[in-house]
């Protein structure tokens, strides 16, 4: 028998990723025979880490913190919205060789908003004020897809205010053709009706400094990261009277768009999505 297909999520941190359980679910819908590893990179040793998942025959990977901007610059070619990013979060090898790139964040975070806001996810987005906090690879991989959903307003703000800026003009173009308004915010002073947490701050269990009243009543809080417990951005949010959610279903949803692109398949994510919430529940009450 052959040895199953190599596939790999590749970060610092990376112990906490639940990739590798998820493409294991997903190769079990699918019948595929295949090995997907968490591989912890030290900074500056990505193309290394590159090179010797393909000498042990890697198909492909995923890419995460802080490693996408590397990771579309390792790319022979890329797709035009890991392009517009300038970051991705898959990469494959074709059957020359040649290695591609991908970013399927976008997606995967549209999917979910769609989901949490019982819509369809062409109109997900329609309309919504959306404050994007964080400029870094997640944020870049996500921004043309909230301009493609339809958003009347994006603000984008980041500890490092220039690149937030250099996000921003990097999109001017999608957004003017979208009819969006585009900015960059010194540093958000008003309520939104969906705000993204896209920092690494939470991975070290810190928070963005915000000041009162951008969480909101009512609004949608959304923290990319994910784990048995809420976040300390959803606690704050909740506080504050916003429905919190964390990152898991995006996770997801992202996920089975690599599968896709890696296997050609298509896969169910709700099923998927159930049994890493059990699992993540049942961590919490043994914890
Ligand atoms: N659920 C999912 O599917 C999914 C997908 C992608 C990413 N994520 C999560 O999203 C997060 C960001 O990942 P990334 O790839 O964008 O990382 P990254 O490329 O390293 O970017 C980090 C970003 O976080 C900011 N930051 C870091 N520490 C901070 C702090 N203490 N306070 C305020 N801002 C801080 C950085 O600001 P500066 O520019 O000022 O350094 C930068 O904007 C991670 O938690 C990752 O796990 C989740």
């Amino acid at each position: 028998m052959s040895a199953p297909d190599l596939y790999a999520v590749l970060g610092n941190p990376v112990q906490h990723s639940r990739s590798p359980r998820i493409h294991e679910l997903f190769a079990a819908q699918g019948g595929q025979s295949l090995r997907y590893e968490r591989r912890l990179v030290p900074l500056g040793g990505f193309e290394a880490a590159l090179a010797d998942l393909r000498a042990q025959g890697g198909m492909g990977c995923n890419v995460t913190v802080p490693f996408k901007f590397e990771a579309a610059r390792a790319a022979s070619s890329l797709s035009p919205r890991a392009e517009l990013a300038g970051a991705a979060n898959t990469l494959g090898w074709d059957a020359h060789g040649r290695l591609w790139g991908d970013n399927t964040d976008g997606v995967g975070l549209v999917r979910d908003l769609a989901r949490l806001l019982g819509r369809e996810p062409q109109a997900a987005l329609h309309g919504l004020d959306v404050l994007l906090l964080g400029a870094g690879g997640a944020a870049s991989g996500v921004l043309g897809a909230l301009l493609d959903g339809g958003t009347s307003v994006v603000e984008v703000w980041n500890r490092s205010p220039e690149r937030a800026q250099q996000l921003v003009r990097r999109h001017a173009a999608k957004a003017s053709a979208q009819g969006c308004a585009l900015r960059a915010s010194a540093c958000p002073g008003r309520g939104h009706a969906l705000v993204i947490h896209a920092t690494a701050g939470s991975l070290a269990g810190e928070l963005p400094q915000l000041p009162p009243g951008v969480l909101q009543a009512g609004a949608l809080a959304y923290d990319m990261m994910y784990g048995a417990r809420p976040t300390p951005f959803m606690l704050l949010a909740r506080e504050a009277g916003a429905h919190a959610h964390d990152g898991l279903g995006m996770l997801v949803e992202q996920a089975a768009e690599s599968f896709t692109l890696w296997r050609g398949l298509q896969v169910r994510t709700e099923p998927v999505l159930r049994q890493l919430r059990a699992e993540l529940d049942a961590q919490a009450r043994a914890s």
